[in-house]
């Protein structure tokens, strides 16, 4: 484990430093301490890119207790919270949210008796407005046409109104996230791929799950390549994925936290998703699809390697929206 005082590995970035006392929380109690530890898939079909020399594996975030990868950057952002003081009791965590972080900060704040207040887009599927109402968070909705843009600055303008009611984890700005893969996701990849892994693939949101699992594995092999995909448009179906030239910049996105940055379209992630499901009985989100698409360009460039793609969510949360629907001739 790196120690407090450890050379940040890229130029400029406290965001790669690890302040003293910081560890993943444990011994929780509650639904906390079953986040992380999730599964590595082996996708051996040499049609999603796997060789003889090359394999490629799918980490399926999806099955943490929330049900999806942001789940580790919450439970950091609470429990940090909390320590810090920042988070005290009879608080109500408020943030914005495209949905994944919202249900994870939902299911932890009750797990720990606070109110949990969400800013989200109205256009957010039906999935993720009922798993938010059955765990009893309050849900403000905004303008679809404003993005996820308009859904922070409302959570910022309720904030203002009156902060000594309100923790905000802030995703978008906390290091907390970064620090959440960190400690949790990068070493469980290391040590399930046997320390044998030489491409992450990972998208980018707030840019929490690439900085912070991108450090760790640099920190334990400076030869792992980092890879970070974003969509290739600002208009795209890629739920939980930021086109990063046409908006706001996450405070915890700094480009040296990744090598190289592959764009997806939303038609070729949607395909993807679709052969996932029916050709390896992967059903994941389009998000993870969107992963898969690039690890799968990036296994196609290598004679030998262990790519791993993060795969943020599953496809159980997108089943009332056209993910699944088109391509279904013959089930291939
Ligand atoms: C479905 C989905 N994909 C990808 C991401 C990206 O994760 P990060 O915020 O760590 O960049 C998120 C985050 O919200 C997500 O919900």
């Amino acid at each position: 484990m790196p120690q407090r005082g450890d050379a940040p590995r890229t130029a400029g970035d406290a965001l790669f430093t690890l302040p003293a006392g910081v560890a993943w929380p444990s011994h929780t109690q509650t639904v906390l301490d079953h986040v992380g530890n999730t599964p590595l898939c082996k996708i051996a079909d040499q049609r999603f890119g796997a060789r003889p020399g090359v394999e490629l594996w799918a980490k399926l975030e999806g099955k943490n207790p929330g049900g999806s990868v942001k789940d580790r950057a919450a439970a950091m952002m609470i429990m940090h919270g909390i320590a810090t003081g920042k988070l005290k009791p009879g608080q109500t965590i408020l943030d914005s949210t495209s949905g994944n972080t919202g249900i994870a900060l939902a299911m932890m704040g009750t797990s720990l008796g606070h109110r949990v207040q969400l800013c989200m887009s109205a256009g957010v599927r039906v999935e993720v407005k009922q798993i938010l109402f059955a765990y009893g968070a309050d849900v403000v909705f905004t303008d679809p046409a404003a993005g996820s843009d308009g859904a922070i600055l409302k959570a910022q303008e309720i904030y203002q109104a009156s902060p000594e009611r309100y923790f905000v984890p802030d995703q978008y700005n906390n290091p907390a996230n970064v620090w959440a893969h960190y400690l949790s996701t990068a070493p469980e990849i290391w040590q399930q791929t046997e320390g044998r892994v030489t491409h992450l693939v990972a998208a980018i949101g707030t840019g929490g799950t690439v900085m912070g699992t991108g450090w760790g594995l640099r920190e334990r092999n400076p030869g792992v390549r980092i890879v970070a995909v974003e969509p290739d448009e600002a208009d795209h179906g890629l739920s939980g994925m930021r086109h990063i030239p046409s908006t706001m910049r996450p405070g915890i996105y700094c480009a040296t936290g990744f090598d190289q940055l592959i764009r997806v379209s939303t038609d070729s992630a949607y395909d993807m998703a679709r052969k996932l499901a029916r050709q390896q009985g992967l059903l994941v989100g389009a998000s993870s699809a969107a992963v898969l698409t690039a690890a799968q360009e990036v296994a196609a460039g290598l004679e030998d390697g262990v790519v791993v793609a993060i795969c943020p969510d599953s496809g159980d949360r997108y089943l009332s929206s056209n993910l699944f629907d088109r391509g279904t001739e013959g089930g291939r």
